[in-house]
């Protein structure tokens, strides 16, 4: 969703500007133009060349340099960008923002902006927490900027608190956040669910399944990027939280059950991802069990089917794992599980289903017709899902 983008980053003088690179990098990657504003103080930590290396365009320093190619209007970054984040934000600039002053090249450019603006701030803990930046930040916050909470650790200055630079991660995950704020599924609020549930034995041991969550977790990003109010329902994954995405964790079927049941009031879709045990424990042992017990049967029941028995007014998708018949079996718990979209998958196909990064899927909605789709990264299969999710929802898909 970066692809294409214009991303003006100022950079400011703090310590973490070294990280700005990396952030400039990965945005570059992603597919964006980025285009760097240097103040006048961040020179101080590193030359222009970093950036210009990265980014294979020149650095602004100074407004009034002869050589500067936007020298002629000041204002030009502000009118080609989509989005202006500035990262790091050290207390000075967010406090001459706050004000309204412009008397350089990047807060001119933040003042003449009609684009959304991300601001990371990094700086000590307490000029963090300094009563001033507080007034300012919260000042910020309501008139319309995005402020990235700066993350708590060891800083810089030998302290620890909050003030540290947040991962390049988090910074991306809240620009395209932003960047997708107005996109197709704007004013939705979708469920979704991720993991393999884990249903107990004894305290120590548990049943699982191999999800690793990722299809569920690229799902609930790709709604977040188009716009949509996300609440994540996930079981333990290996996986790291994604950024402006309201996260449940569960670990049984019977938990996410009621958790999905309160979720989806005033939802619009509810997307089964989970992996969910179809099995639990008949009788879960409160002491662990002594292997000295001899040999073990477990007493297995069904878990609720919560894709099934969850009711109400939201579109229902749904995900079939198969090892045979993939079509006829998907329809079938199309119809039995009262679906409007089922996300059918192969098992035993290589690029695809479990743990892999890649997916290779067959979408068939009510009509039964299926829509083969070809070896996509997992990100690219969650786009998909979303397109029929808003034609669906008679929204046109923006991708
Ligand atoms: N599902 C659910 N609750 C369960 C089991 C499955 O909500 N107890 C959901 C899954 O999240 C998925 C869909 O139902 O979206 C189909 O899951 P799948 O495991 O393919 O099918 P099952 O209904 O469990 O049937 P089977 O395992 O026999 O194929």
């Amino acid at each position: 969703m970066l692809t294409g983008k214009t991303i003006v980053l100022g950079v400011t003088g703090g310590i973490a500007v070294y990280k700005a690179a990396d952030l400039a990098s990965k945005l570059i990657q992603a597919g964006a133009k980025v285009r760097v504003i240097m103040t006048k103080n961040a020179l101080e930590f590193v030359t222009p060349l970093t950036f210009e290396a990265i980014t294979s365009n020149s650095v602004i320093t100074d407004m009034f340099k002869t050589d500067a190619e936007h020298r002629i209007n000041h204002i030009a970054l502000s009118e080609i960008a989509d989005i202006v984040v500035i990262a790091p934000a050290t207390a000075n600039v967010m406090a001459k923002i706050a004000m309204g002053m412009a008397d350089d090249m990047l807060t001119t450019t933040v003042l003449a902006t009609d684009s959304p603006v991300v601001i990371a701030p990094a700086m000590h803990t307490a000029m963090w927490e300094n009563p001033v930046t507080r007034d300012n930040t919260a000042k910020l916050v309501k008139r319309g900027f995005h402020i990235v909470e700066p993350a708590i650790g060891r800083l810089a200055s030998g302290g620890y608190g909050p003030g540290r630079f947040p991962d390049t991660e988090v910074i991306v995950g809240h620009i395209k956040m932003v960047l997708g704020q107005n996109s197709d599924l704007a004013g939705k609020r979708i469920v979704v669910t991720a993991g393999g549930t884990q249903e107990p034995i004894d305290p120590v041991r548990i049943i699982s399944n191999r999800s690793s969550g990722k299809m569920g977790y690229a799902l609930a990003e790709a709604a977040r990027d188009r716009g949509a109010e996300v609440i994540l329902i996930t079981a333990p994954t290996a996986l790291s939280k994604p950024v402006g995405i309201r996260i449940i964790t569960v670990e049984t079927a019977v938990q996410m059950k009621t958790e999905v049941e309160n979720a989806v009031a005033n939802s619009q879709a509810l997307i089964m991802a989970a992996a969910v045990a179809d099995y639990q424990v008949a009788e879960v042992a409160s002491a662990k069990i002594k292997k000295e017990s001899g040999e073990l049967s477990l007493k297995l029941m069904h878990t609720p089917d919560i894709l099934a028995e969850v009711k109400g007014n939201f579109l229902k998708i749904g995900f079939a794992a198969e090892s045979q018949d993939l079509i006829s079996n998907a329809r079938i718990k199309v119809e039995k599980k009262r679906l409007d979209l089922i996300v059918a998958n192969d098992i035993t196909e290589e690029h695809s289903g479990f743990g892999s990064d890649t997916n290779k899927v067959v979408l068939i909605g009510q009509d039964g017709m299926p829509e083969s789709l070809p070896v996509m990264s997992k990100r690219e299969v969650a786009d998909r899902i979303l397109d029929r999710v808003c034609r669906l929802m008679n929204v046109q898909p923006k991708t």
